[in-house]
Order: structure tokens, then sequence, then C-alpha cells
């Protein structure tokens, strides 16, 4: 579906198209000098001794479960609103997603309910930062610490955003980033695991590519020899050398996005039948999307049709995201329904995602905004 005004666009450049290019005439199209040195950018720029590039955010986390130990018979808390992958690699490794209420401002799991879902089969708090909010981040971890279990932190929509300084990505045990198109810089598809533990890394190293012996430090001992079940997982030198040339102009990338975001928040901030992102003063956004959410006394029928009608006009728009515990799948494997997690339920019934990217330009960005106010006009219309 194009539109004229689309949800989202990548910004590629000609200087990222000359990177590629460069890749492809370097002859090493896979494991090479670009992953390692997109790998190093993306550590250096989160604080994290290591790097493990790999083939989407997705595939980051099913290895970091599976690096952690986590399994069958474990359980993993975790979030009822968020992109389903956070949860879907749960279930990959065998193990249960415990879900915990979100709080309504961050949209984050909300920290008081996590303690009482904790049990001895507890492996690990996997941890969203929904939309790009690092909010609560340390106090999950020191939930995580006191209970020696580890905090894996899907920092797949953050990249380049911080909380009291601290970049995002140097909050759990590890972190996972994601590269799809939508994201703050993209390699196509692909992700990345950040952490300071090099063994992880190490086995992550290996799950990425068929279970290989690796030396410890990344490299591969011997080519023929598989010590684990392991994928093929792999970022190719294209997708990294992208990847790399994208990094590079991060700062500037999060300046015009916290620009882009700003003019909705001006736009929207008097309209009282929404409700604006909410950011706290110790958060440094990078904006991976702009979520508006209608109050309350809209139901998910009307916002259904306001992003019906947004479409018609050729304005992209989405609900996202829809709680993971309603999907057909949950529902099916756990017994899921409505009313079992009322906040996610209520923030996700209510939730349009407008265009927002990097390179959306003021008038664009007012012809989505004024489709919205229009939509949301003729559904009070329809009421009175
Ligand atoms: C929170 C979250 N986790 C995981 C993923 C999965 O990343 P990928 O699409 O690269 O597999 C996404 C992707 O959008 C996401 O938003």
């Amino acid at each position: 579906m194009s539109e004229e005004v689309p949800l989202s666009a990548p910004e590629i450049t000609e200087e990222d198209i000359l990177a590629v290019t460069a890749a492809m005439r370097s002859g090493r199209l896979s494991i090479g000098p670009y992953q390692e040195a997109f790998e190093r950018e993306v550590a250096t720029l989160t604080d994290r001794l290591e790097g493990v590039a790999c083939s989407s955010g997705t595939a980051g986390l099913h290895m970091l479960l599976l690096a952690m130990g986590v399994g069958p018979g474990d359980e993993v808390i975790t979030t009822p609103f968020s992109f389903i992958a956070s949860s879907n690699c749960i279930l990959y490794v065998g193990a249960k997603p415990v879900f915990v209420d979100i709080e309504s401002k961050s949209l984050n799991m909300d920290p008081s309910q996590i303690e009482a879902k904790i049990t001895p089969k507890t492996k690990a708090i996997l941890a969203v930062e929904t939309f790009g909010n690092p909010e609560h981040m340390e106090t999950y971890r020191r939930i995580a610490d006191k209970y020696e279990i580890r905090l894996i932190e899907d920092c797949c929509e953050g990249l380049g955003g911080s909380w009291r300084g601290r970049p995002i990505g140097g909050f759990g045990h590890a972190g996972v980033f994601g590269f799809y198109p939508n994201k703050q810089i993209t390699t196509g598809e692909g992700g990345m695991i950040v952490t300071d533990d090099e063994r992880l890394a190490s086995v992550c190293r290996s799950l990425r590519n068929q279970g290989r012996a690796t030396d410890g430090g990344g490299g591969l001992k011997n080519w023929m020899r598989f010590e684990r079940l392991g994928y093929n997982y792999r970022m190719s030198e294209l997708q990294a050398a992208l990847g790399l040339s994208q990094v590079r102009r991060l700062e500037q990338v999060v300046e015009r996005r916290q620009a882009v975001a700003r003019r909705y928040m001006e736009r929207f901030l008097d309209n009282h039948d929404v409700i604006l992102p909410t950011v706290s003063q110790e958060t440094v956004m990078s904006w991976f999307v702009f979520v508006l959410r209608l109050s309350d006394q809209y139901t998910a029928e009307e916002r259904d049709r306001i992003i019906e009608g947004m479409h018609r006009h050729e304005v992209g728009a989405a609900p996202y995201f829809p709680c993971i515990h309603l999907q057909p799948v949950y529902r099916e494997m756990f017994g899921y329904k409505e009313g079992d997690f009322p906040i996610a339920e209520r923030v996700c019934q209510r939730t349009i995602a407008v265009p927002f990217y990097t390179t959306l330009t003021a008038k664009d960005q007012d012809f989505a905004a004024a489709t919205f106010d229009l939509m949301l006009s003729r559904e009070n219309i329809r009421r009175t």
C-alpha cells in the first residue's frame, strides 16, 4: 500500500548507497569487516563491550534466551503491550511468557507488579522500551539482581535514546536492537545484541552461525566444528555497510526525529480528545513512532474508523500495538481473555500511530494531522 504520507519511510542517502556499493565491490559479502565495524560502533554508542550483529531483532532475542539457558518449563516476565516478537521469542525456546500489566504513562511494565509474578521458575525479565521509552529500566534491573535472574532489554525501538544520561541498551544484562526499515536506523532487516558479558556474546556469535566453535573472542576457531545447535542468523556485509553508514549520523537522525515529535506535540497540545506520549524529564527519546491515544470516551470501533478514514485519505495510520495476550495464538495456547490485563487493553484499543519518520516534512505532517482531526470530528458528529 503506497500512501501520500506513509506511516514510516527509511532515509537512504547517496552516502548509504555508496557504502553498500563499496561492500558489494569488496567481494566479501558475509562475515567481514563491515559487520565488525558496525558492531564496534553500536557497542561504543551504548557503552557496551560487545556487539553481535544478526539477521533481525527477533533473532537476537531468540539467541539471548538460548544463551542464557532459558528453556522448557521456565518462565519469563514480560509485557502484553508490545510488538508480538518480544513474546514470541519466549515461546521459541519452550518457556512461558508471564505477562505483567503496564502503567499508563510510559506504557512499560508496571514495576510494582513484577515481584508478585516471580516464582522459582522465573529465569528472566524481558522488558521492552515501548516506543523507545526507557522509563523503569533501572527498577527492572534492581528487581532482576535481587532475585538473581537476568534482565533482557528489548530495546529494538530505542537506539539513540537515554535515561539520566545512560544510553538505551545499557540497562539489561544484554539488550537487542532492531533495524527494520521503520526504525531510527535500518539495515533493511537486521538486529544487534549488546552486552558486557563476553561469554554471552561468544555463545551468541556461535548461535548465529550454525553453532560453530568460536575462540572466545568471537573469531571462528574451527569452521567445520559445531558445538551446539545453531542457526543462520547472520547479517550480510551489505546490511552491515548500510547500518554503519546510517549509525554514523545517528545524532542528526535523533535531532530530526525529535523535531518532528515536537511539532506533533505542539499541534495536539490543546486537543482534549487525545492523550500525548508522556516523556519524563530524565528521558531523551529517539522516537521510534509517534502514537496518539484517544481519550477513554472513544471505543475501539471509533478508533478503527479513524484509521480507515486516514487510509482513505492516503495517510498512514496503524493501531500500535494490539495486546499480545489477545492474539489468537496466545488465547489458544494459554486461554487468555479480555480483562486479564486491563490497562494494556484500555490503551491498545485507543492507540493510533500517525506518520512518523526522519524526513517527514512540515507540510506532510500538517496534512496528516489535519486528516486525523477531520476523522476525529466525524466520530464526534456521529455521536451527536
Ligand atoms: C519491541 C520489539 N521487539 C522485537 C522486534 C523484532 O524486531 P525484528 O522485526 O527486527 O525481528 C520489534 C520490531 O519491530 C520490536 O518493536
